[in-house]
């Protein structure tokens, strides 16, 4: 069978498919007819969020069995296309959880503490120390949209350094939402009371801009983490609300516009900091999700579950 890589992942995902003799071609940033022309005769495709696997990529791709997403994010492949394909989508739902809630978490510490802004002054020669007064996350509380896997790391770690838990997700039960120490809450009162807000829902139609001018009005002062997707937060709102002070600084790894979010007016707010989507990017969570995702095109492969 043709395994067919065209996001980079870790070389232990490739070791597991070639071990069992399939075939693994690598293309990177390969687009428009040349991705077409790649996926042709491939079995399998392997994608990270930078492939967009389109309804024209999968019609190119007749032989098609399995899409593999090497991490959790799937808003980047046409399921219902996929699906009228008969081609089975699997992502790594557990491999990099921890990784993106050790990156959200040192956002939030980062931002609430100005750590990108002292750093650049000082490596210009300039000792800041009088400009920058940061906010303790103890005793503070944190909104959080979205209390799934990431949602749920993320609760636990800021619980045990003394931040309030409040968390709004229509789909979580009270009582899982209890045993975090988490109080359920909707959408207005989790950013009213949140002195931390942080995303985690996946991007679906129902969360595309669920964060805009409205739902930011309601912050007094507080900071919004994103390290979800781009498209969540209204990014213009966003970037209007630090302006004006209505949210104190905002950290995000994500944008609606990647690889490089040239056009967001988020990347000219001094109080903005932002990673190029690195949350899952540890050696650890790389090679767990590669695994995982070639295990899963081994099963397909072989008519497993
Ligand atoms: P998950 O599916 O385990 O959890 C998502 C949670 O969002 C669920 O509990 C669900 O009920 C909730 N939800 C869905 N719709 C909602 C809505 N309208 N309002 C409120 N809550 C809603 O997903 P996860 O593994 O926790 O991942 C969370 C997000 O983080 C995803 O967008 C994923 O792609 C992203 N992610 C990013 C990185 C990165 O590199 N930055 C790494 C890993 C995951
Ligand atoms: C994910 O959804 O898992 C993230 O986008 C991580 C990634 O693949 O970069």
């Amino acid at each position: 069978m043709k395994v067919l890589v065209t996001d980079p992942i870790a070389d232990a995902g490739i070791d597991v498919l070639r071990d069992t003799d399939h075939e693994v071609v690598t293309a990177y940033d390969v687009e428009g007819d040349e991705l077409l022309d790649a996926v042709a005769d491939a079995n399998a495709l392997i994608v990270r969020s930078g492939t967009e696997v389109t309804r024209e990529v999968l019609e190119a791709a007749p032989e098609l069995v399995i899409v593999g997403r090497a991490g959790i994010g799937v808003d980047n492949i046409d399921i219902e296309a996929a699906t009228d394909q008969g081609v089975i989508v699997a992502n790594a739902p557990e491999g990099n959880v921890r990784a993106a809630a050790e990156h959200t978490v040192a956002m939030a510490f980062a931002t609430a503490r100005s750590v990108p802004q002292a750093h650049a002054r000082l490596k210009a020669g300039e000792w800041a120390k009088g400009e920058f007064l940061g906010t303790e996350l103890n005793g503070k509380t944190l909104g959080i949209v979205g209390l799934g896997r990431v949602g749920q790391e993320v609760a636990k770690k800021l619980d045990s350094i003394g931040m309030d838990l409040v968390a709004f997700d229509p789909y979580i039960s009270e009582e899982r939402a209890e045993q975090l120490g988490a109080e359920l809450a909707d959408l207005e009162t989790t950013l009213k009371r949140a002195d931390v807000l942080t995303i985690h829902t996946p991007l679906t139609p129902e969360t595309a801009n669920l964060i805009g001018e409205t739902e930011l009005a309601e912050m007094e002062g507080g900071y919004v983490v994103n390290c979800a997707r781009g498209g969540i937060i209204d990014e213009a709102a966003l970037a209007e609300a630090v302006e004006d002070g209505i949210v104190a600084g905002a950290a995000l790894d994500v944008f609606a516009e990647e690889p490089l979010p040239k056009d967001s007016p988020l990347l000219d707010v001094e109080d903005v900091i932002v990673t190029p989507h690195l949350g899952a990017s540890t050696e650890a969570a790389q090679e767990n999700v590669a695994v995982s995702t070639a295990e899963q095109v081994l099963a397909a492969f072989n008519g497993e579950p």
